[in-house]
């Protein structure tokens, strides 16, 4: 029988089964990752290797480096995986990957290993969005959230609001006209001599300064839920520009918290406006940017005074890991959607 076959049927027994585990691959950006996850709410397993160190040296992440650091180490990451669930790969129920967005060589890299595996192994393969695998970090996180829930996807690539309707169905309520909110605390770091990765650090420092320091603009978008970090970057590298040309001693703290509590501003603001107009019970964070210790503090102070009930990713699994890819594909997987071995990296891959 044709692999496409066996998938298909062995998927579509699972529907009846317990408790599916699923392997899962993660390399869209700079972590190489695996892990093991039961009924998309357990982790049994999750290894992750992260580049850091190699991406340091070059200010940001380097695509060649990646993919190769990925194809160095994606197979041991699969055997740490499968080693820390007590289990072998043929107990596996399916595999699921990431296969967009991101960059194109890394998520190659996971695509090819988890074809390799599905198909040697006879498994189900499944493909997940990796931004819809940053929103089921709070399954993993809270086993008992269900949909619906407003969710602000803030990460290195992605700033968006979503609706989650149900699993696997969103609404977008709004978005980033620019940059994204990882990226702009990254560039604000840059500026700031800060070394990479820059969005950690600067939440560190600001932890220390005086956010009225700096005086920075709110930006003004066209869509009432929308973001734009842009102008308020330009506006911060004039303000440190300015005091370094006119020979001011520079108080970084200072700066990285008048640039945190601007952005946190803006996302609260917008996100908290959207759950009010939409009369939401429940909001979540979502992505990297989740992990900021402001965003983190205001959203739980801010939610707490309307009576709204608020989701936060383990700290864990706010950056990129496979656990989280390994619970969006369980949803998938029961909803029968899987891949075959055609599948592609999608680098621009949206969600919506
Ligand atoms: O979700 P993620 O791990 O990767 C993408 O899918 O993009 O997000 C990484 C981004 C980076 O821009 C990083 O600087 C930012 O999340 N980040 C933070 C913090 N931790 C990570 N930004 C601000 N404060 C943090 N604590
Ligand atoms: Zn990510």
């Amino acid at each position: 029988m044709r692999y496409s076959m066996i998938a298909k049927e062995k998927a579509a027994a699972l529907k009846e089964k317990a408790a599916v585990r699923i392997l899962s691959i993660e390399s869209s950006c700079d972590e190489s990752a695996a892990a093991v996850v039961e009924n998309g709410r357990r982790i049994l397993s999750s290894s992750v290797y992260s580049q850091v160190d190699l991406h340091a040296l070059f200010g940001g992440v380097v695509p060649e480096i990646a993919s190769r650091s990925h194809v160095q180490k994606m197979d041991l990451m699969v055997e740490k995986a499968l080693k820390d669930a007590g289990i072998a790969l043929s107990d596996v129920d399916a595999i699921g990957v990431t296969y967009g967005p991101g960059l194109v060589g890394s998520l190659l890299t996971g695509v090819t290993c988890a074809k390799a595996l599905a198909f040697a192994a006879h498994k189900p393969l499944v493909p997940v969005n990796h931004i819809e695998g940053h929103i089921c970090a709070n399954y993993l996180t809270d086993p008992k959230l269900v949909p619906p829930f407003l969710c602000l996807v803030v990460s290195g690539g992605h700033s968006h609001l979503l609706m989650v309707a149900d699993y696997g169905r969103y609404q977008l309520i709004g978005c980033t006209q620019d940059d994204a909110a990882g990226e702009a605390f990254d560039k604000a770091a840059r500026v700031l001599d800060l070394p990479y990765p820059g969005g950690p650090r600067l939440d560190q420092l600001a932890e220390e300064g005086n956010p009225q320091a700096l005086k920075l603009p709110i930006p003004r978008t066209e869509g009432k839920y929308d973001y734009s970090f842009s102008g308020l970057k330009t506006a911060f590298i004039n303000a440190v520009h300015n005091q370094r040309q006119k020979g001011l001693s520079l108080n970084k703290a200072d700066c990285a918290a008048s640039f945190r509590a601007a952005v946190v501003r803006m996302l609260t603001d917008k996100c908290m406006k959207a759950a009010s107009d939409l009369g939401v019970e429940r909001i979540a964070l979502a992505g990297g940017v989740s992990a900021n210790s402001l965003l983190r503090r205001e959203m739980k102070s801010l939610c707490e005074a309307k009576g709204i009930m608020l989701n936060l990713p383990r700290l864990d699994l706010c950056g990129d890991n496979a656990a989280m890819i390994g619970s969006a594909a369980y949803f998938r997987l029961m909803n029968g959607e899987l891949a075959d071995m055609e599948l592609n990296a999608i680098p621009s891959l949206s969600l919506i």
